[in-house]
């Protein structure tokens, strides 16, 4: 695909981003109708169906061949990685949501025979929009972000997914020890947005592909790693164990990852 086709698309994608930030606004201000999914810490509203649905609606009129990925199910079954591929997280952080109606984020990605073109993260209550992809670079609404420093673990914070730390799965105590400390922030959008800033710089969590579909692009884009928790590469269409990384990050970690299942 040439540049200006890109440049074309990456314009449209953001027009529906900023009509779906006004959309989720709005619906915000109503009454929210909330529903469990696989359980009572897994929440669906009615914001999160109908901003997928409007999404995938936009994605249909502008490009008919996709096939998307909607979390919510609104989309498409998909089992192979050829063709045109969009991935929606309509509200990423649905429990933050109904309880801060804060910290979370609406994400898009595109991916072209398995291959990440273009990635988008809207932070959705302070207005900033991350974007871009490998032949764009990443941006902050307008602004080009530069690759974050290859920190080791002894020198940054890391977001490890509560449950994971709950549990003490993969050693992950011992790695967060061995950290300068821990954040959890409850939404795998924002925790991309706190990497690509040079925030955190690592963040470990079970993850679908709506979930990380975005921040691989955006992550890869500025030097970051992406794995399964034990370095093995990630599988867009496939859930799991899900490691972002600075290069060092990582490096310091696995070992660590690696004395306990
Ligand atoms: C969830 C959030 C959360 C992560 C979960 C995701 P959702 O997404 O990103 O931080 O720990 O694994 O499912 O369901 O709110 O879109
Ligand atoms: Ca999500
Ligand atoms: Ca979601």
């Amino acid at each position: 695909m040439d540049d200006l086709t890109l440049i074309q698309i990456d314009r449209n994608v953001k027009q529906w981003l900023h009509q779906a930030r006004t959309l989720v606004l709005t619906k915000m201000a109503e009454r929210l109708t909330v529903n469990e999914k696989s359980s009572r810490k897994d929440l669906v509203t009615n914001v999160d169906k109908e901003n997928e649905k409007f999404l995938i609606t936009k994605i249909k009129n502008y490009a008919p061949d996709s096939h998307v990925l909607g979390e919510e199910g609104f989309g498409d079954q998909i089992n192979r990685e050829k063709g045109w591929i969009w991935i929606v997280d309509p509200i990423d952080g649905t429990m933050n949501f109904v309880k801060q109606q804060d910290h979370f984020a609406i994400m898009v990605a595109l991916y072209i025979d398995g291959q990440g073109v273009l990635g988008y993260i809207y932070d959705v209550m302070n207005d900033e929009l991350y974007s871009g992809g490998p032949n764009l670079g990443v941006f902050k609404n307008d602004v080009q972000l530069d690759q974050p420093a290859n920190t080791a673990l002894a020198d940054g914070l890391v977001s490890l997914s509560a449950p994971l730390l709950i549990h003490d799965r993969f050693n992950l105590l011992q790695a967060a020890d061995e950290s300068s400390g821990v954040r959890v922030y409850g939404s795998a959008g924002i925790e991309m947005i706190h990497l690509l800033t040079g925030k955190i710089i690592t963040y470990v969590s079970y993850l679908k592909p709506w979930d990380f579909a975005a921040g691989k692009i955006l992550g890869e884009t500025l030097g970051l790693v992406t794995s399964t928790i034990d370095g093995q590469p990630l599988d867009m269409l496939s859930s799991g164990f899900v490691m972002v990384a600075t290069e060092n990050a990582q490096r310091d970690i696995l070992p660590i990852i690696g004395q306990n299942g």
